[in-house]
């Protein structure tokens, strides 16, 4: 696996790759990569391309109070495990590459990105937006690899691919889950002994409220809650909403239950599809 990180470089080694015809895959991430990153890129392999992954740690997509400074980076063990798992090329430029002097344009994006996270995280998903674009013009992929476990990022990306015309497939991939349940994140390193442990109790809300859905319950969302509570966190939202628009559910089309909540420091979010 090749690592570059300036432009030249990068667009000499994407033309390399394209050269046998197979298609170009690509693989964003911030780093601190786990099973989950690494079944985008396994994901990619399996469509026959040619993967490449980047790592950047956007700034933009942080607020004022968010993890920026203490996000964790471990570039060298993170070029280890694509190498590893069949990458063929890693990304990886610096800030100011990214946002050079003068950078002054930005994805602003609405809709889809108000709610939830985004009424959480104001700015957020203009600076992930933004970053996408840049990766997407940068590396010129075929196609693109987002976990579902940012369902509400994934929803983002999809419109505004649709909405810019961008010639990229948006492929979402399933969540990894340890074996607890609890959605592999990078995040999830920041939790305590006694916070990993009782932070199984938000796979275990998404499923007992799940059921409850489907089974006509009213109170489905608010036993979601109560069981948040019960188990220290500090719930920002749980939420069923329509698959593909966020919004609210429309009758015969695919829904969600999305939820974030708090635990200590730590803000997590999960999801699971809810099929009628
Ligand atoms: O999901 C992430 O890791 C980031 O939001 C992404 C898509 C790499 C953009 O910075």
């Amino acid at each position: 696996m090749q690592t570059v990180r300036v432009m030249g470089a990068l667009r000499n080694a994407v033309a390399g790759l394209r050269d046998g015809g197979a298609p170009v895959a690509l693989v964003p991430t911030m780093g601190a990569l786990h099973a989950g990153h690494l079944a985008l890129v396994a994901a990619a392999l399996e469509r026959g391309a040619r993967v490449v992954a980047s790592i950047f740690v956007n700034p933009a997509q942080f607020g004022p109070d968010e993890d920026l400074a203490r996000y964790p980076r471990r570039p060298a063990e993170d070029a280890a495990l694509l190498a590893d798992h069949g990458c063929d090329l890693l990304w990886m430029p610096d800030a100011e590459t990214m946002y050079p002097a003068g950078f002054a344009t930005g994805i602003s994006m609405h809709g889809v990105s108000e709610g939830l996270d985004g009424a959480a995280r104001p700015g957020h998903f203009d600076g992930v937006a933004t970053v996408v674009a840049k990766l997407f013009n940068q590396v010129r992929p075929d196609l693109a690899m987002f976990g579902e476990k940012d369902f509400q990022q994934l929803a983002v990306i999809r419109r505004m691919a649709a909405d810019l015309d961008l010639a990229v497939e948006i492929v979402g991939v399933a969540i990894r889950r340890d074996a607890d349940g609890l959605a592999l994140s990078s995040r999830n390193a920041y939790l305590s002994t006694d916070e990993r442990a009782r932070a199984v109790a938000l796979p275990r809300a998404l499923e007992a409220a799940r059921r409850a859905i489907l089974a006509g319950r009213a109170d489905a969302l608010d036993m979601a809650r109560a069981t948040l509570a019960a188990a220290g966190f500090a719930t920002d939202y749980v939420a069923l909403v329509d698959a593909a628009s966020l919004a609210e559910p429309i009758p015969g089309r695919p829904r969600r239950l999305l939820a974030a909540a708090r635990i200590g420091t730590t803000r997590l979010i999960d999801n699971i599809a809810i099929e009628d």
